[in-house]
């Protein structure tokens, strides 16, 4: 009795009704996280062309857009800085008044509910664009995990709820995890050498000047490694294990979800954003649907949370 024509799959296809009630994967607001970029100045609102409808934002227009974010009932934002100077080993990246540490103390007592994640990496800091210290070419790892962990306990000083290393230095989630046993850290674990993060590096300004980070971050190629740097970073001390990016890495999104019990992130990058913008710019597809499509696969693949620039849409989709 389990073949046609008993068995008819379109049978709870018919209307919106039946659909609802056998969905399996649901887009529930909560699990989303909307990645902000702080830049100096005051009523600084910097459009740019790569990330349509994001940009860079002052402090004050920071403020601004999170109170916008909470009161559509988005829950966590993503933080990022732009600095007013870069050097050699970028400083801007731990200094107490520096621009995340001073976004971050304007939005812990604007906004006192809305979950502050912040980027710990130097690539936006850096006259070089690369993200630990640079000597002859080479990024040096070790030197570099005490930056990240003084940059990371920068940023829960100044307010973050949360810490999420992009860098991928060995041992940086271990470095991390003993200046801030109580803080929580959603690892880049799975951090690809991805194409798709060009518009991104537009607005962070985080381009490196020569040569680029295969040296550290990880081999498209491969996904039994993704699961050797999840292990690592969940020994070291991770509490969040993160795939990045999301829709060409779904299957390793699916494989860290197998094999490991605890949370799993995934990053929708700007490069997946700002394809679907382009293509829907140019009417070939429908923005809306081709971004909830998107993030439906994500969570259908395995993810719990989601790193998204379609956060704010998706508020005002559910709404
Ligand atoms: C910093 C960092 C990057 C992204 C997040 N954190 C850029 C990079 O590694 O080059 C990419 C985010 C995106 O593309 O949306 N290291």
């Amino acid at each position: 009795m389990s073949a046609f024509p008993a068995t008819r799959l379109r049978r709870l296809r018919r209307t919106d009704g039946l659909r609802g009630l056998v969905r399996e994967t649901r887009l529930d607001l909560d699990a989303f996280v909307m990645p902000l970029f702080a830049c100096p100045g005051e009523g600084v609102v910097r459009p740019l062309e790569g990330l349509p409808g994001i940009g860079q934002r002052s402090v004050d227009e920071l403020v601004r857009e999170a109170g916008e974010l909470a009161a559509l009932g988005v829950q966590a934002l993503l933080l990022f800085g732009i600095p007013e100077e870069k050097d050699v080993e970028g400083s801007g990246a731990w200094e107490d008044d520096g621009i995340v540490q001073r976004a971050l103390r304007a939005l812990r007592s604007e906004h006192p509910k809305l979950v502050l994640v912040t980027d710990v990496c130097l690539c936006e800091y850096t006259s070089h664009g690369h993200c630990g210290v640079l000597r002859d070419g080479e990024v040096v790892n070790d030197e570099t995990l005490e930056l990240l962990a003084r940059t990371a306990a920068s940023h829960v000083d100044a307010g973050a709820d949360a810490v999420a290393p992009s860098d991928m230095m060995d041992g940086r989630v271990g470095a991390i995890r003993e200046l801030l046993p109580e803080t929580p850290i959603i690892a880049y674990s799975a951090k690809y050498a991805s194409a798709f993060y060009g518009p991104f590096r537009e607005v962070a300004e985080s381009t490196p000047q020569e040569g680029d980070r295969r040296g550290y971050q990880l081999d498209p190629a491969n996904a039994r490694e993704a699961l050797r740097e999840c292990e690592l970073d969940l020994d070291e001390g991770a509490d969040v294990l993160m795939v990045k990016p999301a829709l060409p890495y779904l299957d390793v999104i699916r494989a860290v979800r197998e094999s490991f019990s605890c949370p799993v992130a995934a990053y929708n990058v700007s490069g997946e954003y700002a394809m679907v913008k382009a293509a829907a710019a140019r009417g070939y597809l429908d923005e809306r649907a081709a971004a909830l499509e998107s993030l439906t696969a994500i969570k259908r693949a395995g993810a719990d949370l989601v790193f998204s620039y379609w956060t704010k849409d998706l508020a005002r989709w559910l709404g």
